[in-house]
């Protein structure tokens, strides 16, 4: 049989291991999973997008099963528009937004149009794993800012800075971060834009997990704060579904043209089908119908997960306090390793995603990530007490492993 290796590009080599397709592809049955992020299909508003798919194929097949412009339809890109000034407080121009086909899509873009291979990237430590898997295929060199209870560390970004760092761009998640959970509070988001604008540095702000805040309040955008500097990264993956790849990318016009452009070499435009159906759900008031419910469900996941941490996990164990979204992100003793684990997780019935990848380079062996957004709360409750016993057991070697070593 003939061999293709010496064929493959470098890239195959940066992007580092094959986690999201592990996450992306489930887990045994049997395996209570809290890996991905995915939305829990009890918010899928079936009814509505089934009435308004028909009724687009009907009547609108012209537009919605054709090709579409690179930027997106333009009555999709009204809508869109018109939509971030109502959350988000900023209306953009039009040549400020386009259409994308979801989150990934916008970082697989901003790789194409401003990394070149060397280049540095900023990023959260921990952070996004497709993001920096997406980075380190682009051959970028990517640096991790420390981050604490409220994220970012500003003051260390500025140190870097100080002594001459000089990104491309900051990628930042700044509410309930993938994978930790947190959220940036308002004096560091200030803080923030003002250090970036006085050192010309761009943001790149994922807003994936921004409309799921548990109690419905949000702090202002990066973007909204300082369009000038920040590009912005939306996605309806969580807020409605990731069935259809669809999100919007917003921020400097000249920014915004390039990865227009750059989209020519990716799908060239996104579903037609799925921009309309977001438009007709949108402008038929389908969020405001539909959001309080999902929010107030992934709030009742946290508190049946966060009860079940407290009860089950052994001393030593700490978790983040997340107020949205779908994640909490679990520091173990030292000299745990969570890969090490993982064989024992699932001969015990549970599936985590282990730290290291959201890292650059291997740290973070001892912490994990949870997602609490498909289980219920019955689940969690079972899930945490079967992982409780595998860490019980791994700090049981630890201690056996120190008392009688080889
Ligand atoms: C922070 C973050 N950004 C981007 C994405 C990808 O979003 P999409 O499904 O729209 O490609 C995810 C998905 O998990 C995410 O957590």
């Amino acid at each position: 049989m003939a061999d293709f290796a010496h064929a493959f590009a470098r890239r195959t080599r940066l992007r580092g291991g094959d986690e999201l397709t592990t996450i992306l592809a489930g887990s045994p049955p049997g395996v209570l999973s809290m890996t991905g992020g995915f939305p829990n299909p009890a918010t899928f508003p079936t009814d509505e997008v089934d009435e308004i798919a028909a009724r687009l194929v009907r009547e609108d097949a012209a537009v919605a099963l054709q090709y579409t412009p690179c930027e997106g339809i333009a009555s999709v890109r009204e809508y869109l528009i018109e939509r971030q000034e109502q959350v988000q407080g900023r209306r953009p121009e039009r040549a400020e937004l386009i259409v994308t086909s979801g989150g990934m899509e916008c970082i697989a873009l901003m790789c194409q149009a401003l990394i070149d291979p060397g280049d540095t990237i900023a990023v959260e430590a921990p952070s996004y794993l497709g993001a920096l898997m997406a980075f380190g295929g682009a051959e970028a060199e990517v640096i991790g800012i420390a981050t604490d209870d409220d994220g970012l560390r500003v003051d260390v970004l500025a140190e870097r800075l100080a002594a001459g760092l000089r990104p491309k761009f900051l990628y930042t998640i700044p509410e309930y971060q993938n994978p930790t959970g947190r959220t940036l509070p308002l004096d560091r988001r200030r803080e923030l834009v003002g250090l970036c604008r006085r050192h010309g540095v761009l943001i790149f702000e994922d807003v994936a997990y921004r409309e799921l805040p548990f109690d419905g309040a949000s702090l202002p955008s990066l973007w909204s704060l300082a369009p000038d500097i920040a590009l912005q990264a939306g996605t309806f993956s969580k807020s409605l579904f990731p069935g259809v790849r669809l999100g919007w990318a917003t921020g400097p016009p000249e920014v915004v043209a390039e990865l227009s452009a750059a989209k020519q070499n990716t799908d060239q435009c996104a579903g037609g089908l799925g921009q309309r159906l977001l438009e007709e759900y949108g402008r038929a008031g389908g969020f405001e119908r539909h959001l309080p419910a999902a929010r107030a469900l992934y709030a009742s996941r946290w508190a049946a997960l966060s009860a079940a941490l407290k009860h089950h996990m052994p001393e030593g164990v700490d978790w983040t306090e997340p107020t949205g979204g779908f994640l909490t992100w679990l520091t173990l003793p030292d000299g745990l390793d969570t890969r090490a684990m993982r064989p024992a997780a699932t001969a015990a019935g549970v599936a985590y995603v282990p730290g290291p990848p959201f890292h650059v380079g291997d740290s973070g062996r001892n912490t994990l990530r949870l997602s609490f957004s498909r289980l219920t709360e019955t689940e969690l409750e079972t899930a945490v007490d079967r992982l409780a016993g595998v860490v019980r057991g791994a700090l049981e070697q630890r201690a056996s492993s120190r008392a009688h070593p080889v």
